[in-house]
């Protein structure tokens, strides 16, 4: 079903809630110094931009570091196991430095506080948190830090919604001067049957397209080089509101922006339209790199994991997007041990990475998530047969990379420069439009720039190269 409109939240509430930053800023007794840990995707990182905006408007300042912090918090991820327990382990670990320092205020917040019951779970067996939201009520943390500190009282506010009002204008502290995330949606509706993100990002929410283009071209006007545009599925965006334009569409409006790099994640494989190849290969901006994850190669792992396209098709569309953009770089997500994944199955997924020749592929290993279908699936794959398969399959893929990457050699690439290498001040290092890292000799002040840079060798995960003129 469609909405009639974008589910902005009023422009009061936001006016509110910047009134309370202020308020806080104005406090005496109050924290002074920051520290974001963030786990998970994009989307979270983005998310932490936006509590460092919001913690810069309330008068703080990034402490030095998370030893030295008065306010810590930790921006969660729950997607796999090891991501939770990765930022619970964490958060006890400030538990002794709270014994040090009872003045040391402590916050979690993001997906892992979405989950069913994780409030209770906060209170109860983490009582040296402070305070605790989930993702849906991210802009009303001025409002919830206020209380915290105010009441001297533990505040956990869970928003159980599954359609959160889009927050417009936020401050947003940008990790980088060049780089910037736009998101274009939030949520997710497809329901793959092992993921936990739709039910702690809730249903498919686009932004009104004006926006987001009014934000492109103040970033551009801000001197943003590259722009990556954020949702779990941006091939749906738009479809939620009445009148909205599409994804393909928008990507063409955003072209006319002029920023030199669009990048965009995540492409669902089932919604790659034709329409949104020709844009790419039209387009002046948008980079020749694709992130389509396909999960696995057997048509009945996909069946049963809810992605609605099988292996000929995504191979079909693989073939659709070369024959238009014939140097696009592919990479993908993969998943090894799903709930009755046979050897024969396994081998499906390492022949189809074969058969696509990706640039590089994020591999996982199947971790069942409480209340998603998989997880109550039977045949769960032991451990050990899961490791055993997630190496051959990272040993698949590490040779392919190395193949394509020597293919490299001998092109010039357009390298945006990001840093100096850490191991030696005359080495910088930027990535090319096929979001490789190639490390080059240079000098400083071609940081924030793009740069020629003829590859010269391929390494295990990046380039090098010499600049040229
Ligand atoms: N929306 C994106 C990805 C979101 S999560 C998409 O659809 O592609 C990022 C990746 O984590 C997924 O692509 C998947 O490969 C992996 N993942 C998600 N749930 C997982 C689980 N329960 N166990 C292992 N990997 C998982
Ligand atoms: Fe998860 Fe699937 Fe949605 Fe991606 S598309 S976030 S894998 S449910
Ligand atoms: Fe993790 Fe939430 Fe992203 S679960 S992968 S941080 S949307």
């Amino acid at each position: 079903m469609k909405r009639l409109e974008v589910l902005e939240l009023p422009a009061e509430e936001i006016a509110h809630q910047k009134a309370l930053m202020h308020e806080f800023a104005a406090m005496e007794n109050r924290p002074h110094t920051y520290c974001v840990v963030t786990y998970g995707c994009q989307m979270n990182a983005h998310d932490s931009e936006k509590l460092e905006g919001m913690l810069t408007e309330m008068g703080m300042t990034k402490a030095e570091s998370r030893e030295t912090a008065d306010f810590v918090i930790f921006n969660t991820c729950c997607v796999r196991d090891n991501a939770q327990r990765r930022a619970l382990g964490n958060v006890v670990w400030l538990k002794e430095l709270k014994k040090e320092r009872p003045e040391l205020m402590v916050a979690v917040c993001g997906c892992m506080m979405q989950q069913k019951g994780m409030g209770e779970q906060i209170l109860r067996q983490y009582p040296f948190v402070d305070l605790a939201f989930g993702t849906h009520n991210l802009y009303r943390f001025a409002q919830l830090m206020l209380q915290a500190v105010k009441s001297r009282c533990r505040v956990v506010e869970v928003l159980d919604e599954d359609e959160g009002s889009i927050p417009e204008d936020l401050p947003v502290r940008r990790s980088s001067p060049h780089h910037a995330y736009i998101t274009i949606m939030y949520g997710c509706n497809n329901f793959c049957s092992y993921c936990i993100v739709p039910y702690v990002r809730g249903r498919e929410r686009s932004r009104a397209s004006a926006r987001i283009i009014e934000e492109a071209r103040a970033l551009k006007a801000d001197g943003v080089k590259e722009i990556m545009l954020l949702g779990q599925n941006v091939n749906s965006y738009g479809l939620d509101v009445e009148g909205e334009i599409s994804f393909a569409q928008l990507l063409a409006q955003l072209d006319e922006v002029g920023i030199e790099r669009i990048r965009f994640m995540t492409s669902h494989p089932k919604d790659i339209s034709d329409e949104l190849i020709d844009v790419i290969a039209n387009s002046r901006h948008i980079c020749h790199a694709l992130h389509l994850p396909v999960q696995h190669g057997s048509n009945r792992v996909l069946v049963s994991m809810n992605r609605r396209y099988t292996r000929e098709q995504y191979l079909a569309r693989v073939a659709a997007i070369r024959e238009k953009v014939p140097d696009m770089s592919l990479t993908t997500d993969l998943i090894v041990g799903y709930p009755g994944e046979t050897e024969e199955e396994f081998e499906d997924t390492c022949s189809l990475v074969e058969a696509v020749g990706y640039d590089s592929a994020f591999t996982f290993i199947y971790s069942p998530r409480i209340g998603t279908r998989a997880a109550d699936m039977p045949d769960q794959i032991p451990e050990e047969v899961s490791s055993r398969r997630i190496q051959k399959l990272i040993a698949v893929q590490k040779a392919i990379t190395h193949r394509n990457y020597a293919a490299y050699v001998g092109q010039v690439h357009e390298v945006l420069v990001d840093e100096a290498s850490r191991r030696d001040a005359h080495q910088m290092a930027g990535k090319n439009a096929y979001n490789i890292t190639v490390n080059f000799p240079g000098s400083h002040d071609l940081i924030g720039q793009i740069v020629r840079v003829k590859i010269t060798s391929a390494g295990e995960s990046t380039l090098r190269g010499e600049k040229i003129d």
